[in-house]
């Protein structure tokens, strides 16, 4: 910058554009500190108005960053187009323009002043330019006074150019990689859930394991000994009452023991390529007779040409299944159970949408947990077991809901797995 330090008023112009550098360089308030360099600007050089417009790359527009003025209002949802008016026209040659009377300069535009009722006399346009790309342009409105705009104006407005595309560069670049941490730290936390999940799920697993052998023999034992004494009593008698209770109880501990081995010890082994929509179908078919009954509306929508994909089919039977049965359980009485399954992406996206009772959000954290139930003879593992499967298949299980309006529940199969 030319500029002769023993004038007066370049001496503080200079100390200006320092103080300027500093603050657009600590402060990350881009908006504030872009309206602040327009106000220093039109002080210093003694204009009406400023703008600053950016360049909207995809759609080859200057749109209005920054207004400063008496109309500065309407200027703010204005475009150009590269080449339209003076800015348009610095934007696409990257050179600067100094016009003193616009009647006098047939590339003026009066489209923003037909808009906003200002009068546009004179102006200084100058790019915005990060290396050799240019990212906006600057202007200055209406030179106060008596004199034209000079060459010292055009000169000061240049030198803040260069600092205001680095810092709208800079606060571009911060804020794409702010968007960008913000999508990674997303991606992190849910990972993070889903291994606590599965870890979760895994040493449950190791221990159910261990212990079933054990308490089925027992049981296995005591219901044998309880037959034999209820052969030996009077059939009538208060004891033989006794011995089928003890009959019928462990019966039920047999069972629950064995779905939870069972559950387990779900294992990927019967994979091979087959269709998901004959599997959903007939889940669909089981449960039609409970829907008539309890005036359920099922709704399924089920993309004949889906491909096929490498599965388990009874397993995926028995997750879907487990699904379906909870949107029943979740409808006291009269609603809808919306089934979609679709191919996208390379997945097989499954949704069934209930209008049930839903789950409170303090609840959604254990839904998957096992033994965790809120139904007086749930036994909790429904979801434990579709998880597990949806996992043995590489695939992704998500729940949404909300406290009585309904939940949605969101399969993902890989196509290639
Ligand atoms: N569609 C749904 N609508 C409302 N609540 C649901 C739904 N699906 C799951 N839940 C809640 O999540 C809990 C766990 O579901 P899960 O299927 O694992 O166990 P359960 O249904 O209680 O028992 P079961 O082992 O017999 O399936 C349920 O008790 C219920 O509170
Ligand atoms: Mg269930």
């Amino acid at each position: 910058m030319k500029i002769s330090l023993k004038d007066e008023t370049y001496k503080q112009e200079l100390h200006t554009l320092l103080k300027f550098s500093s603050l657009i360089s600590s402060s990350l308030k881009i908006e504030h500190v872009l309206n602040i360099a327009m106000e220093w600007a039109e002080e210093f050089i003694g204009a009406e108005a400023s703008t600053i417009y950016e360049l909207d790359v995809d759609a080859d527009e200057l749109f209005v960053r920054i207004a400063r003025g008496e109309k500065k209002e309407p200027v703010k949802s204005l475009k150009l187009k590269k080449g339209e008016g003076i800015a348009g026209r610095v934007a696409q040659t990257g050179k600067s323009m100094v016009v003193n009377d616009v009647l006098n300069e047939p590339r003026f535009s009066d489209k923003f002043d037909k808009v906003t009722g200002f009068n546009t006399k004179s102006m200084i346009c100058v790019p915005l330019m990060v290396r050799d790309r240019c990212v906006g342009a600057i202007q200055v409105l209406n030179k106060k006074g008596p004199d034209p705009f000079s060459l010292a104006d055009l000169e000061l407005l240049t030198s803040m150019a260069h600092q205001i595309a680095i810092t709208m560069e800079n606060a571009n670049l911060y804020s794409r990689l702010e968007e960008k941490f913000q999508i990674t730290e997303n991606e992190l936390k849910a990972t993070q859930e889903k291994f606590i999940r599965t870890e979760r799920l895994a040493a449950v697993g190791n221990l159910v394991n261990g212990i079933s052998h054990e308490i089925r023999n027992p049981i296995m034992t005591i219901g044998g000994f309880a037959y034999r004494i209820k052969e030996a009593l009077d059939k009538e008698s208060r004891l033989c009452r006794y011995a089928d209770i003890i009959l019928s109880e462990t019966d039920r501990l047999d069972r629950l023991v064995r779905q939870i081995h069972e559950f387990v010890n779900i294992q990927s082994s019967d994979m091979e390529l087959s269709s998901l929509g004959p599997v959903a179908q007939k889940v669909l078919e089981i449960y039609q007779p409970l829907a008539e009954r309890s005036r359920v509306e099922i709704r399924a929508a089920i993309d004949p040409d889906m491909p096929q994909i490498k599965m388990d089919s009874s397993q995926i039977f028995t997750a879907l299944s487990n699904v379906v049965e909870n949107a029943f359980e979740s409808i006291s009485n009269e609603g809808c159970l919306e089934l979609d399954i679709r191919h996208t992406d390379g997945f097989i996206h499954l949704v069934l949408r209930d209008t049930g009772s839903g789950i409170d959000n303090k609840q959604l954290d254990s839904i998957y947990d096992p033994f965790f139930s809120l139904k007086p003879r749930g036994v909790g593992l429904g979801l434990t077991v579709a998880h597990q499967i949806i996992m043995n298949h590489h695939g992704e299980i998500e729940i949404h809901s909300e406290k009585d309006k309904g939940t949605t529940v969101d399969i993902l199969l890989p196509v290639e797995n």
